[in-house]
């Protein structure tokens, strides 16, 4: 089994992928729903969260934790990496590298959250691939919960504003590729797209589930359906765990995903971890 979390809906933008990578895997994801966002926390907090969250789905024996959340993986790893005895997978990396391999004039645009922006961890990433590379960065702490409060469509005029207000910089430096940082941004990925045309987009939480998949496959633990009782359906279980409301994240999840999620998600209390 695999964990996967984020601070809410981000992480499905992960799950999207590793499902369509990885189909033989079970999953379990755990959405913070009742703490999101984290990218406008201090890195104490976010560090006592994310331990919370890998320690839940701990009690799930995963082979691997994949941290679908750009504002942990850039702010928290160091920290939490060595608590447990399993790899995590955190989203800064494979974003990094893919946008290294799609850039053509070498100026990439990162944005993400407050946290992470103010970690320097994409740039970081992305100057020990290249120190050629011209990185502009830019914070959006209005994004988040913009998705979470549903505003994803791609009229949504509020939406289109925020982008307006946040992607200027980014226009103005002649980005060619923009690493969308936040799990959370895919989500509003056409509204981003319209706003700044011609740039290629690199989706943080679909690049994680590729390392994922790289990762499992050099330990060799990925799932496969060589069993011979195993028939068509044999795909992976997955189950959702949220620390609020679940009638919300199922009607968003089940719209993302184009899934039934009805009986899939559960609450839990994660103060307890
Ligand atoms: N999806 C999370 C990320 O990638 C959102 C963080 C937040 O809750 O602010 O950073």
């Amino acid at each position: 089994m695999i964990g996967i979390f984020d601070s809410g809906l981000g992480g499905l933008t992960a799950v999207k992928e590793i499902r369509r990578l990885l189909p033989y895997e079970d999953l379990v994801y755990f959405g913070d729903t009742g703490r999101v966002p984290y990218g406008t926390r201090s890195k104490e907090t976010i560090i006592k969260y994310a331990a919370q969250d890998v320690r839940f789905l701990a009690e799930f024996s995963p082979k691997a934790v994949l941290v679908a959340c750009g504002t942990v993986s850039s702010t928290a790893m160091e920290e939490i990496r060595d608590l447990f005895d399993f790899p995590l997978i955190g989203v800064v990396e494979g974003a990094a590298e893919a946008a290294a391999k799609q850039t053509v004039n070498g100026k990439i645009g990162v944005i993400g959250t407050s946290a992470t922006i103010k970690s320097g961890a994409y740039t970081k990433k992305l100057k020990e691939i290249s120190s050629q590379f011209v990185i502009t960065e830019r914070a959006c702490p209005l994004f988040v919960p913009l998705v979470e409060n549903g505003f994803v469509g791609v009229d949504d005029s509020i939406t289109r504003l925020a982008c307006e207000h946040y992607l200027a910089d980014l226009r103005a430096a002649g980005c060619d590729t923009l690493i969308l940082g936040c799990t959370h941004y895919p989500l509003i990925a056409k509204t981003i797209a319209k706003t700044l045309p011609d740039v290629k987009l690199i989706s943080s939480g679909a690049e994680s589930a590729r390392k994922l998949q790289e990762k499992l496959s050099t330990l060799g633990k990925l799932a496969d359906n060589s069993n011979s009782s195993c028939s068509s359906n044999c795909y992976g279980k997955i189950s959702y765990y949220v620390s609020d409301d679940i009638e919300s994240f199922s009607q968003s999840a089940s719209l993302y995903l184009g899934a039934d999620m009805d009986g899939k998600v559960h609450r839990v209390d994660i103060e307890k971890y």
